[in-house]
């Protein structure tokens, strides 16, 4: 592994304008369960069950007691790691200019970057189904389930459910990132949720350098990425971060 990090701590030294995308691996470390894979969320829960849009219209209150507490408390509790905190760095250092995130767990501001583009939106925030009004997740009480607004409507992660789309601006923010940078680290992501998985390849197709790091191979190892660092989120990126030092 100390030749890929060396490798990517050069790539990054000459790189001009340095995108991320991210997944649910970065945040492992900070006590929030992936998806898929061992401890993965939808080993436990059908996500067609719990995460679609039309369960959340048909049960609020199932999938509110099922999966949204669960999180809700996990969420409220994490804090960013040493791979959240790495990437805040490299944007110190004016070495990352974007973060497209698909976790909806808020680390990546909380760590520090300041341009994170939330492709499947945030728990960090509630909305109300009927008016719209938003409210700190952690405000949220939710001793009572569903939560209600003010309004005495139900509130709903801001977070984009399955069946649901993109928000349009995350949408174009990321193609047009994607399509700008000259190198794109790829962290944490099984890479198999579309249109998010389409992002490296969009980076790739405009010349990007496209590093993954990820402690498994992904379809994109392959076929997009340049390389795969094979490792852990927060020990590479404090490594990457080290051997930049050195150049
Ligand atoms: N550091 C980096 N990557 C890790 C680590 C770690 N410590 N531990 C596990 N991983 C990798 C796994 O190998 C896997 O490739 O993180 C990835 C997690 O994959 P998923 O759980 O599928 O998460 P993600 O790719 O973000 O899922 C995409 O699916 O359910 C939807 O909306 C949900 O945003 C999510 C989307």
């Amino acid at each position: 592994m100390d030749d890929l990090i060396r490798r990517a701590a050069k790539d990054l030294a000459a790189a001009g304008n340095v995108a991320a995308l991210t997944g649910a691996g970065i945040s492992i470390e900070s006590g929030i369960p992936p998806f898929r894979g061992k401890g993965g969320l939808w080993e436990r829960f059908d996500p067609m069950e719990f995460a679609h849009i039309d369960a959340l219209m048909r049960d609020p209150t199932k999938v509110w007691k099922v999966l949204i507490k669960e999180m809700k408390e996990i969420l409220d509790r994490a804090e960013p790691n040493n791979g959240h905190k790495g990437l805040a760095k490299l944007e110190a250092r004016d070495k990352l200019k974007t973060i497209i995130t698909q976790n909806v767990d808020g680390l990546h501001q909380a760590a520090g970057n300041t341009d994170v583009i939330e492709y499947h939106g945030t728990f960090a925030w509630q909305r109300c189904m009927d008016c719209g009004k938003k409210y700190e997740n952690r405000e949220v009480d939710v001793s009572k389930i569903p939560p209600r607004c003010d309004c005495g409507g139900i509130l709903r992660p801001d977070a984009v459910f399955f069946g649901e789309m993109i928000p349009a601006e995350a949408m174009w923010r990321s193609r047009q990132a994607a399509t700008d940078c000259d190198l794109m680290l790829v962290v944490g992501t099984s890479a198999v949720v579309q249109p998010a998985a389409m992002i490296p390849v969009i980076a790739k197709e405009n010349g990007a350098k496209i590093v993954e790091i990820n402690p498994e191979k992904t379809p994109l190892t392959f076929e997009i990425s340049d390389y795969l660092i094979m490792g852990e989120a927060g020990e590479v990126m404090n490594r990457i971060l080290e051997a930049m030092e050195k150049i």
